[in-house]
């Protein structure tokens, strides 16, 4: 009998226009191929890009790879997200920081978690997913990195 109540994973960096949203549809897919009724969202501590789309640099790794993220658009954290999912995944020690200082219970405090730490990934590649905001050159490292991620997380957290 599978799992019916989906796993709920929220992706959260700065902008929520660069790595989040690779974070999102990465690991949107990585639960897909693992046959894992997952909802993943993302969202930004910041709110200067609300309601827009991706960034372009993310939207053409994103495309080049296959994968699209042209529907998403930047959405700013907030408690009621952090109480709605189960599991919220921080892109960097800023955020990581930024989400625990909003949490509001003990509960919300423990769901949060730095990405690359609780994945495994941390002491070969750093705590932080780097933010490729100022670096063009930046994201298609980001991306690979997202991708090795998502797959471990999938790995770790399916339920048979
Ligand atoms: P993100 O990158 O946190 O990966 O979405 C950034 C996006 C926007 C800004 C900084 C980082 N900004 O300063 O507007």
């Amino acid at each position: 009998m599978p799992n019916q109540t989906p796993f709920k994973v929220l992706a959260v960096c700065l902008g929520n226009i660069c790595r989040s949203p690779l974070a999102e549809e990465l690991i949107r897919q990585a639960a897909r191929k693992a046959d894992q009724s997952w909802e993943v969202a993302s969202a930004g501590t910041g709110s200067w890009h609300v309601g827009n789309p991706p960034d372009p640099r993310s939207r053409s790794v994103a495309q080049k790879h296959g994968l699209s993220i042209e529907e998403q658009r930047a959405q700013h954290v907030h408690p009621q997200l952090l109480a709605e999912y189960d599991l919220i995944l921080a892109m960097d020690r800023k955020n990581y920081a930024d989400l625990q200082k909003m949490a509001q219970t003990e509960e919300q405090r423990n769901k949060i978690k730095l990405l690359l730490d609780h994945v495994g990934l941390a002491s070969e590649t750093g705590p932080d997913v780097f933010d490729p905001y100022w670096d063009d050159s930046g994201f298609e490292g980001v991306f690979q990195l997202l991708d090795k991620a998502a797959a471990r997380l999938v790995a770790m957290e399916a339920k048979m």
